[in-house]
Parts: structure tokens; C-alpha cells; sequence
């Protein structure tokens, strides 16, 4: 198939895949209203066009903490993604580090931390969640720390898990989840031996070894739901700001009340996300929240921004609306399943050609002429 832009890589991703993984990545929470607004309302954004200035030489570079970004666009963390590809961390990580832009690792990637760091030369960045087991967070600190991670990334939204309705219907949850996901495997028989066979262990490599012998997905799972910690609060989240020297990142903030918490709690930056829709259905997507957010907080800390962008255009709409820079999630799962690290790669320089348009087209030389002049109603 012909592949020009993000979502012919969805349909891509959709054909390789079996369902279980498929709608995982693509699925929301509940009617997934929120997930359909991220896209929507990001997609309603007008920008302002602006015409016969010199648009040669853009420099779409930028500076965030101490690391150099060729484009201000790091890829998110995206649990389980070693299952879209054989190894798929590793693969997605040495297509951003060619692209000169950070890769963040989930806790519940495939791949262990170490294996990554070995296999790239720029420094990644580590995803924790807040989990009951203060021992597994601290070793994982430990662990990212000696793996080079530069910038930590710590999620807040997931206290509780998002109803994922879609999830039992696809055979990643409910009734019979092992029988269910081995026929689908034999239904996509390219994706059964490049990832099923070839692609193992699919263990959650920064998790096994706290875990009795674990058997399959469902033990890990079962890890994760039983360490959600819904008691946590800003006060005991300090040991994490204490414990970790270098820029911290709090995900999952989506109220200018919250964004001063952070920029007070100490954090060095914010990710103003809903999840990408996947915890609270009904919530402001990330594209209406983001203004306000920005206005709170913006000069205190960096403000970055997920959740709904598929294409360079999203990113530049991204900026006007108040990023700093953006985080990219499902865009890339869906290349990454579909190609590998080459998918990533394609898809990196196509966001990079679309925010070279509309740049060129709205006026802005540099990340920095990007602002809320670049929206036709600010
Ligand atoms: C994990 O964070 C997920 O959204 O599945």
C-alpha cells in the first residue's frame, strides 16, 4: 500500500497486526469521546497565513533542559512496544536518536532499559508510573540512571486504570485472553514470526526480575493492576524530585491548578495530557486545556503537550496553542508496526516536512516565531 501520510500508517499497523495489539494501541477509555476530541478539536485549530516574507534557511532546532532537539518532538512513552516489532524499543529509539530527538522508554517496555541504552548513543529518557512498590521505583531509578536516561518522565493520570472497553472485545483482556490471541497470531502469520517468534522474550524487561516466574502478558497485567497507587499525593511524591538529579517531567497534567502545583512541587517540566484518551473519558482534550495551562504556567517550567497529534501540521498547531515542544505516541506505534524502524524513521522525516510547511506558510523562521500570533483567532 501507498503510505503518505500517519494514518495510512494506522491502516498499515491495523493489517500486521493481530486485533489484541491493534486496538490497544488505537483504543481509548469508555466511548473514547476524549480520544476522538484530542484529534478533533487539534485538527480545528486554525492558523494564520502568512505570505511573501523570506522563508529560507527555517531552523526548526531546539533547546529543552540541556539537550539539543532537531524539532521539538520526543517520542512518547508507549507501553508494550517490543510486541509492534521485533525489539521494537530498540528499533524506535535508533530512528529518533538518527533523528536527533529523545526516545522515552515506558516501565512496561518489552525490551529492558539496559538493552536500549546499549544499542543507542543518545542518552533516552525513562517513563515511571506511580506504583505501590516503592522498592520497584526506586531500583528502577537506580537502573535508568546507571542506563545513561537523562530526562524522567512521571505519570500521574494513572492512579486507577481507564475503563478500556475495547480491550475485552480485542482479546487483551476478559474471557480466554491466551486462546484468543494465539488464533489472531495465526491469522497475521507475518507478524506471528517476525515478533511472535523472533521477537521474544515478550517478557516486560524492566519488570521480570521483581516478579515470581512470570508465564505470559497476564501475569504482568496483573502486576500492574494490583500496584496502582491511588493514595499518592504531591507531598509523597517528593522522595521521587529528591531521588532524581537530573530534569523531572510530571505527565498527565491537565488543569492550570495542577500545572502550579508542578512548577511549586519543583518539576522542571509538564506534559499536558489526557493519556491520549485512555484514562478519563470526558475530559478536555489536550488542544482546549493546553492554552490556559500555558498561560499559568509558562517561563516557571517547560511546557510540552500530548495527545492527539498525527502530522507535522499538529505540531506547529501544538506550538501556537502554547507547547514548548510535543510528545508523539500512537503516530509512531503505528509506523513502527507497520515498518519497523524505517516506518519510525519515514514518519520522523514527514513530521519534519509537514512543520517545514506550515511554518513556511505562517511566517515562522524558528520554534520561537511560533506563538499565539500564529493562530487566525488567538
Ligand atoms: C499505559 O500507560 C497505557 O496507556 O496503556
Amino acid at each position: 500500500m501507498i503510505i503518505s501520510s500517519s494514518s495510512d500508517y494506522r491502516e498499515a499497523a491495523r493489517r500486521r497486526l493481530p486485533p489484541f495489539l491493534f486496538h490497544y494501541i488505537d483504543g481509548g477509555s469508555y466511548a473514547e469521546r476524549t480520544l476522538e476530541r484530542n484529534a478533533g478539536d487539534l485538527a480545528d485549530v486554525a492558523l494564520r497565513q502568512r505570505v511573501l516574507h523570506d522563508m529560507s534557511g527555517l531552523d526548526l532546532s531546539t533547546q529543552l533542559f540541556d539537550e539539543r532537539l532537531s524539532m521539538p518532538v520526543v517520542l512518547a512513552p508507549v507501553g508494550l512496544t517490543g510486541m509492534y516489532a521485533r525489539r521494537g524499543e530498540v528499533q524506535a529509539a535508533r530512528a529518533a536518536v538518527r533523528h536527533g530527538i529523545p526516545f522515552t522508554m515506558s516501565t512496561v517496555s518489552i525490551c529492558p532499559i539496559e538493552e536500549v541504552a546499549s544499542a543507542v548513543e543518545r542518552p533516552m529518557w525513562f517513563q515511571l508510573y506511580v506504583l505501590k512498590d516503592r522498592g520497584f521505583m526506586k531500583s528502577a531509578l537506580e537502573r535508568a540512571r546507571a542506563a545513561g536516561v537523562t530526562t524522567l518522565v512521571f505519570t500521574v493520570d494513572l492512579p486507577v486504570p481507564g475503563a478500556r472497553y475495547r480491550d475485552a472485545h480485542s482479546g487483551m483482556s476478559g474471557p480466554h485472553t491466551a486462546l484468543r490471541r494465539a488464533l489472531q497470531a495465526v491469522a497475521h502469520p507475518r507478524w506471528a514470526w517476525d515478533v511472535g517468534v523472533m521477537g521474544r522474550p515478550h517478557d516486560l524487561g524492566n519488570v521480570s526480575r521483581y516478579l515470581d516466574k512470570p508465564t505470559g502478558l497476564g501475569d504482568y497485567i496483573g502486576w500492574l493492576n494490583a500496584n496502582f497507587e491511588p493514595s499518592i499525593t504531591w507531598q509523597e511524591a517528593e522522595w521521587i524530585r529528591d531521588a532524581w538529579t537530573g530534569p523531572l517531567v510530571i505527565k498527565g497534567i491537565l488543569d492550570p491548578e495542577d500545572a502550579r502545583e508542578a512548577a511549586r512541587f519543583g518539576a522542571d517540566g509538564i506534559v499536558v495530557s489526557n493519556h491520549g484518551g485512555r484514562q478519563l473519558d470526558g475530559v478536555l482534550s489536550t488542544a482546549r486545556a493546553l492554552p490556559a495551562i500555558a498561560d499559568a504556567v509558562q517561563g516557571d517550567l517547560a511546557v510540552l503537550a500530548d495527545s492527539g497529534i498525527r502530522s507535522g501540521l499538529d505540531v506547529v498547531r501544538m506550538l501556537a496553542l502554547g507547547a514548548d515542544t510535543v510528545l508523539v505516541g500512537r503516530a509512531y506505534a503505528y509506523a513502527l508496526a507497520a515498518q519497523g524502524e524505517t516506518g519510525v524513521s519515514n514518519l520522523l522525516e514527514l513530521i519534519e516536512k509537514e512543520m517545514r510547511v506550515a511554518m513556511t506558510l505562517t511566517g515562522a523562521r524558528t520554534i520561537a516565531d511560533i506563538t499565539t500570533g500564529s493562530l487566525a483567532q488567538p
